[in-house]
């Protein structure tokens, strides 16, 4: 595996996020939503770091699993998050790869009537983004590689290294995955 970001590296980044946040919405309550479970640990070192009234969702999104798998169509439950009406809402994911999931969580995230929705990802790999989206925030630009660690997983695993690591071809079982 090699490592890409460091833990120090990735800490400072989030520091500068949350310094960012705090500026731009300037004392005005904020409700932080995470995309499960990816952004699990990204959302608990950044709400830590932000100086607002702050509410915190979670929004759980899986593979649609049915004809329109091969579209990309996701199936999300809001049942944890809160009354997002009329609230500044943060969307916050791990990586934001083609774009075609953030695309369909801020739909989603739209339909609840907030006043406003900005979006912030630790990790870009811009060259492959398709949509048209700009994240509010983001750490890192990083290239076209699979990633893990600080939240990202390989077969649910991996979500715990406090850095983020590329995987290599040594990293991955020959056949199948015990
Ligand atoms: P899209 O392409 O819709 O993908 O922007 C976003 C989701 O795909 C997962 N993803 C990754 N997960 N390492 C991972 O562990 C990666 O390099 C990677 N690229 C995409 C992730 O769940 C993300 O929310």
């Amino acid at each position: 595996m090699k490592v890409l970001i460091t833990e120090t590296e990735i800490q400072a980044a989030i520091k500068q996020l949350a310094a960012q946040v705090d500026a731009d919405y300037r004392g005005r309550p904020l409700t932080v939503v995470g995309v499960l479970t990816g952004s699990v640990i990204l959302l608990a070192d950044l709400i830590r770091g932000i100086n607002l009234p702050l509410r915190v969702g979670l929004l759980q999104a899986s593979s649609y699993r049915g004809e329109s798998t091969t579209s990309g169509r996701l199936e999300i439950n809001p049942d944890y998050t809160p009354d997002i009406a009329d609230r500044d809402v943060l969307l916050l994911d791990d990586i934001l790869d083609t774009g075609k999931t953030l695309e369909q969580l801020i739909r989603r995230v739209e339909s609840l009537q907030p006043r406003r929705v900005r979006t912030a990802v630790l990790l870009w790999k811009r060259e492959r983004t398709t949509v048209d989206i700009t994240p509010d925030y983001f750490g890192f630009e990083i290239p076209n590689e699979f990633v893990v660690g600080y939240g990202l997983d390989y077969d649910d695993q991996y979500r715990n290294l406090p850095y983020i690591a590329a995987l290599e071809p040594a990293d991955l079982p020959e056949s199948d995955t015990t």
